[in-house]
């Protein structure tokens, strides 16, 4: 019985493969292949199928870079565009990080790097192929390096920035993945090197959606690419991974120090020398890997006008790192800020990440030396770096030409709140941006957010924000840059609006009659002709934030805002609001200093208007002298951070003639021609206020 049900069965399978023989070879070449890939999966599946592999997270961050043993991964780079995706892990033949290679001459291969566009590491790549100008899609970059590993050494792959999401191969291996641009990380690719030739390759993907920080829009250009320095840095198996010093809390003879360690015994010691100041003490580590204590000393205090630095150097394990480090104390005292104990006003210009003269992302310490010149022109003694941390060249180089600093985050405009990766971004950001410039005496402002919506949910987000960095350094300021003005404040600022133009002879009399319909609605609350108002900013946050920083743009956004709200044209709207503007004060609930973190107006440098027509220099320089007047009018405004210094790309700006792909609210233009605002602008700081 059984050898019958076994003959049966064979031979039912020897007439299945004949019928499929005969099917199989009845078809086309195509339908062949077509019927192969469906064994994996259908053909459109398996070209973009991505492997669900989850990619490691880079470890915390390495400080004193600048001081360790480094080699420069900077230079040409292979660039593959692969906005379908076709390079992804997993897809048809694997994607690219296998890196298979046509040697045969017969192997089917649809990439080579070796032959690929070549592209300059760091730098974006929206600016060096004008096909690329608004691409926001994946690309890989692909080089080459040779090492030698030592034993007890460990190398680690060091990024200055990635934007916005990347995931690092080395040999066609995945090494992990970073996500939210802006901030630096490593990987230890020590075991994934090998000796001689080494394939490493970046799969970078420069979009922004709306959980990722910041979100797709932005008005600023979203530069994709290795936007900052590759290093391989070599670092002992024991180690310094980071330290910080800053003059104790409101103490001018006392220095905190606290070091963090990696493959260092608890109970051994790390040493801190500052040679100048006759400093020589060491610390134990505890189980954390950590060491902390106090320095006696009297350092020279850093300031503007006198950027003292000392060198320090901080020893353990194998490590021993030293760097240039300026001591000062920067705290608020009721509505002022006090510099080492002295009032200061912070005679700002804002800024955007990109050189003057260049077109793309600003990423070398000379781009980042003609910022701050300018800023010196200009006669600034602070730089707000808006919206997002930029290189780390700019911290170093204020701490050097005496600048103090604002950093941020891009936690711009409406973000996805509750969203909780969201949020581990942007903690991470701020993590990293910290930890890498806490040492800077320049930086005196951590800023978390700009011009964020006043609901519970953002407070919510904003406070965990706050509360991460004081917990990692409590010897700044942290801010966010509000918007102001509740709607019965705008309604009284109208009445006021419609008393001037019912006063005025220069309003046509259509107009008048609107204005003076506000009025008599307003009744017995109208205002006179020439009454001012005080708008008090009370966005909650300001309840936990050092400073109250504030953008408006009176004179110039706030024109048209009015001109609709009235429904007057904004030709009669705003002459009314610049001479209002005299009269317009500002103040808080909070007895907190007032930063104006922005305000400003465009113009196209070269356009001259008598009229005073918009995107003229004229108009720009009747919006700074009104501004000017209304904030040092206003006692508790302690900083200016004019928006902005240079005109900057951004794809929210395409007025043909004017603006073509930049804002011109610079004070300079993007070659670095200053407008007439800038010379006001510079009269300004050189005076009394
Ligand atoms: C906003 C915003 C800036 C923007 C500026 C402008 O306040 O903070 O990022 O560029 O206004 O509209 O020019």
């Amino acid at each position: 019985m059984l050898k019958k049900s076994i003959i049966s069965a064979v031979s039912a399978t020897i007439l299945a493969a004949v019928a499929f023989a005969i099917y199989f070879s009845s078809l086309t070449k195509t339908e062949q292949a077509r019927w192969l890939l469906s064994l994996t999966m259908s053909e459109g599946e398996a070209l973009f199928q991505s492997s669900d592999e989850a990619y490691a997270s880079p470890p915390p961050l390495l400080g004193w870079l600048d001081a360790r043993q480094k080699e420069s991964l900077n230079g040409e780079w292979s660039i593959i565009i692969d906005p379908m995706g076709v390079g992804t892990p997993g897809s048809i033949f694997g994607g690219y990080p296998p890196l298979r290679r046509n040697t045969s001459g017969m192997t089917l291969v649809e990439y080579d790097f070796e032959r690929a566009q070549r592209i300059k590491v760091p730098g974006d790549v929206n600016t060096q192929d004008p096909r690329l100008f608004f691409y926001r899609d994946k690309f890989w970059l692909y080089r080459e390096l040779s090492v030698a590993p030592k034993a007890g050494r460990r190398q680690l792959l060091h990024f200055g920035a990635a934007n916005f999401t990347a995931t690092v191969f080395l040999n066609g291996r995945a090494v992990g993945r970073h996500e939210g641009g802006y901030v630096p990380f490593h990987f230890d690719v020590t075991d994934e090197l090998r000796e001689g030739r080494n394939e490493l390759l970046v799969w970078i993907d420069n979009r922004l959606g709306d959980q990722s920080i910041p979100t797709g829009r932005t008005d600023w250009w979203p530069y994709g690419g290795l936007t900052r320095d590759v290093y391989l840095v070599e670092v002992p198996e024991a180690r310094i991974v980071n330290a910080k010093l800053s003059l104790a809390k409101g103490r001018t003879d006392q220095i905190r120090f606290r070091a963090s360690a990696q493959g260092i015994a608890a109970g051994e010691t790390v040493r801190v020398q500052i040679g100048a100041l006759n400093v020589d003490e060491t610390f134990r580590l505890d189980g954390a890997g950590v060491a902390e204590g106090a320095l006696s000393a009297q350092p020279e205090l850093w300031s503007p006008e006198n950027p003292k630095l000392y060198e320090v150097t901080v020893s353990g394990g194998g490590s021993v790192l030293s760097e240039r480090i300026g001591f000062r104390q920067i705290e608020t005292r009721g509505t002022q800020i006090l510099l080492n104990g002295e009032p200061i006003k912070l005679r700002g210009i804002s800024t955007h990440e990109e050189p003057i003269g260049r077109e793309g992302v600003a990423h070398s310490a000379n781009d980042m030396r003609g910022l701050l010149a300018e800023a010196k022109a200009l006669g600034a003694n602070f730089v707000r770096a808006a919206h997002y941390p930029y290189n780390r060249h700019l911290a170093r180089l204020a701490d050097e030409m005496g600048l103090l600093l604002w950093e941020e985050i891009p936690v711009y405009w409406q973000i996805d709140w509750d969203n909780e990766n969201t949020l581990a971004i942007a903690r991470d950001q701020m993590a990293r941006l910290v930890q890498r410039d806490w040492n800077r005496a320049s930086v005196i402002i951590w800023s978390v957010a700009n011009e964020t919506p006043n609901t519970r949910e953002r407070l919510r987000f904003l406070r965990r924000l706050i509360e991460d960095t004081r917990g990692m350094d409590d010897s700044r300021l942290v801010s966010a840059a509000l918007l102001g003005g509740s709607g019965p404040d705008f309604a009284l600022i109208a009445a006021r609006l419609a008393a001037r133009g019912v006063a005025s002879a220069d309003v046509p009399d259509e107009d008048r009659k609107i204005f003076q319909g506000v009025l008599d609605e307003a009744g017995y609350f109208a205002p006179s002709a020439g009454e001012g108002y005080t708008l008090s900013i009370d966005d909650p946050l300001g309840e936990h934030t050092d400073i109250i920083a504030y953008n408006e743009y009176f004179g110039w956004y706030y024109s048209v805002l009015f001109s609709r709200q009235l429904g007057i044209d904004e030709a009669v709207l705003r002459p009314l609001m610049l001479e209002f503007m005299r009269d317009l004060r500002f103040t808080s609930k909070y007895e907190k200093p007032i930063h104006i973190s922005e305000f400003g107006a465009g113009a196209k440098r070269g356009n001259r208007s008598e009229a005073g027509h918009i995107w003229s220099e004229d108009y720009q320089l009747r919006v700074y002298e009104a501004q000017l007047e209304m904030l040092t009018a206003s006692p508790q405004v302690q900083g200016l951070s004019p928006w902005i210094l240079k005109d900057f790309r951004a794809m929210l700006r395409p007025l043909a003639g004017v603006q073509d792909y930049y804002n011109r609210k610079g004070l300079i233009d993007e070659n670095g021609e200053r407008k007439a605002a800038f010379y006001l602008m510079r009269d300004f700081y050189q005076g009394e206020w």
